[in-house]
């Protein structure tokens, strides 16, 4: 006689379950092309975020201009406020066609990068840039729309947690589709210049 599983069994099962359906479900709608082109660069989307001054932003916010996006966060104690710099040095060395891309920065840290948090923080960089934050989840789906990882990093012996996170900066273009990716020890002369190429001012 077939003895019935016992609850722990169940629940294991059920989870087991579930990942398998969510993996599966991942690859199979992130190979859906949705109206991309095949081979393009599956990175950027939809997004729900809340800047430094409390107002909601969308990827709507962003259409019609060029946006430069760095993920990181505001604890971080060197990569971070050195993109920072590095990013707005380059929005400045482009000149007037500087003011076609918005600066973007995303924290993966909502727990503490709170709206205030990011007030204070943005003014120390560019003075166009848009500084998001939200709630856990806010935050967890605008990464992964852009393919970022992130992840906190307990250390005993430090006061303070820190995060580890993808250190790229994601150029999107006018439609708010992924043109061009940099990585964090790109200088600002690099980045500018590249970006002058792809956004077409010569
Ligand atoms: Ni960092």
């Amino acid at each position: 006689m077939a003895r019935r599983l016992g609850l722990p069994a169940q629940i294991a099962i059920a989870i087991v379950a579930a990942v398998s359906a969510a993996v599966i479900a991942f690859f199979v709608f992130d190979r859906e092309p949705t109206g991309r082109q095949q081979g393009k660069a599956l990175v950027g989307g939809p997004f729900e975020l809340v800047d430094q001054s409390g107002r909601t932003v969308t990827q709507n916010d962003l259409a019609g201009s060029y946006a430069l996006i760095y993920f990181g966060y505001t604890f971080c104690p060197d990569v971070c406020p050195t993109s920072l710099q590095t990013m707005s040095a380059a929005i400045d060395l482009l000149g007037p066609a500087g003011d076609e891309v918005q600066p973007v920065f995303v924290t993966v840290d909502p727990a503490r990068d709170t709206v205030e948090q990011m007030a204070a923080y943005a003014a120390h960089f560019h003075p166009r840039l848009l500084a998001l934050t939200g709630s856990e989840a806010q935050v967890a789906d605008a990464a992964r729309a852009y393919r970022v990882y992130y992840q906190r990093v307990d250390d005993s012996a430090a006061t303070e947690y820190l995060m580890d996170h993808t250190s790229l900066y994601y150029l999107m273009g006018l439609d708010g589709e992924y043109v061009a990716h940099f990585s964090h020890d790109a200088t600002a002369e690099e980045m500018a210049a590249r970006i002058r190429e792809l956004t077409g001012d010569e």
